[in-house]
Parts: C-alpha cells; sequence; structure tokens
C-alpha cells in the first residue's frame, strides 16, 4: 500500500462513516488521546466547516452543545445541540458574538487559511488564527477548559508554544496520523486553562 493509499482511506472511510471530510479522523485521534471534549460542556469549533469535528462531537457525545464558526457556510444534518456562525474569526466583533454561548468547556481550532504558494505567508497566516484562538481561550474558555490548535509549523512556533504554556496547566504538540506526510500542520493541545490569568 503506498502512502497516497492510505490518506485516500480516510476519505473513503470518511464517506462510509458519513462525515463529510477525513478531517474527522484527526480530532478522534486527538480526542482519544487528550480527552479534549469534556461532556456536557460547550464546545467551541473554530473553522469548523465543512463540519466533521462538529459532527463528531456531536455524535459521540450526545447532549453536548456545539457551537461552530467559519468564513464559509455550513449545514449538519442533525441540527438540535448546534448552533453556526458564519464570520471571521479574526474580526473585531466575533468575540462579542461568541460571548453570547460562554463559558466553553473546550475550544477547537482546526482553522486553516487557503494556501498561497509560499510557505512563509501560510505559515504567518496560521500564526495569525493560533493567536486568535488563544485570545479566546483567555477570555471565554473556563479554568479547567481544554484547547486544541492547527498551526503550520514556521518560525513563530517556539513563540507560541511559550504563550500556550502561560494560559495552560499542560501543552503539547501532537500530529495525528491522518495528517499529510507533506503537511506542515500539527496540532497544539493545551491542557486544563489555568484559574488565574
Ligand atoms: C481544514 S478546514 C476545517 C475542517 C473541519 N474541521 C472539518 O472537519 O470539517 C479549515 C477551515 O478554516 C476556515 N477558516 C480559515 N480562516 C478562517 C477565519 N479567519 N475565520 C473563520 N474560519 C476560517 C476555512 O474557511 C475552512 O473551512
Amino acid at each position: 500500500m503506498t502512502p497516497r493509499d492510505h490518506l485516500d482511506s480516510y476519505a473513503l472511510r470518511a464517506q462510509r462513516e458519513g462525515y463529510p471530510a477525513r478531517s474527522v479522523y484527526k480530532l478522534k485521534e486527538i480526542d482519544e488521546r487528550f480527552r479534549v471534549v469534556r461532556p456536557g460542556k460547550t464546545v467551541l469549533d473554530v473553522g469548523s466547516s465543512p463540519g466533521s469535528w462538529s459532527l463528531y462531537v456531536l455524535r459521540r457525545y450526545p447532549g453536548t452543545t456545539v457551537v461552530g464558526v467559519d468564513l464559509q457556510e455550513m449545514r449538519l444534518e442533525a441540527p438540535q445541540h448546534f448552533t453556526f456562525y458564519q464570520l471571521d474569526i479574526l474580526s473585531p466583533d466575533a468575540e462579542s458574538v461568541l460571548k453570547t454561548h460562554a463559558p466553553f468547556g473546550t475550544i477547537l481550532s482546526d482553522a486553516a487559511p487557503n494556501t498561497s504558494g509560499h510557505a512563509g505567508v501560510d505559515v504567518a497566516r496560521s500564526e495569525a488564527l493560533v493567536e486568535q484562538v488563544l485570545l479566546l481561550a483567555r477570555s471565554l474558555l473556563e479554568a479547567g477548559g481544554h484547547w486544541v490548535a492547527k498551526l503550520f509549523q514556521g518560525s513563530g512556533t517556539q513563540a507560541l508554544l511559550k504563550e500556550t504554556r502561560a494560559v495552560f496547566e499542560s501543552v503539547k504538540t501532537f500530529r495525528p496520523k491522518a495528517v499529510r506526510s507533506e503537511s506542515r500542520e500539527t496540532y497544539i493541545v493545551g491542557l486544563s486553562r489555568k484559574e488565574n490569568l
């Protein structure tokens, strides 16, 4: 089996299991390893479209409420317990819109910029998204809450990890098996938001 066959198997499995994207298996592995979703607590899913991560949480943790936000429209078959906002997480009003659902028990972000072909530009845009989602952890995540953010690794990675360590009791980086081998992406996992920041 070639690496490409292996990657395709995630897409086929997603189709079979009714998920709109293969990225669901990244969150599944992260959640099985770190238990980032806290049953019954509201989850914020940043960069939620087309909807696999939100759907994973709704199916795996029935009764848990998910708030999704993305630049792109999305719809889920089972809209109960799910609220969606089509907005730019970097816009000045994003925090006040999401605040109406706070505090969150978990903040997940699979948000990624459209790749430009220039690695430096893509990395800088990815870092800006992670910075913003970390600000949301400071203002909207409850003490003890968990956080996951996708990052394109580059020159700012160590500085971002340092900033993340200031917010969480424990911080890990993790590359799920479903990440394509040629991708720069990794996930930062922040466990247990500190009480006093
Ligand atoms: C890899 S996809 C997410 C896939 C999703 N986790 C799933 O499993 O279906 C990345 C998403 O991030 C979104 N995104 C990128 N920049 C954003 C921003 N500034 N605000 C909101 N969403 C953003 C994109 O529109 C895209 O839908």
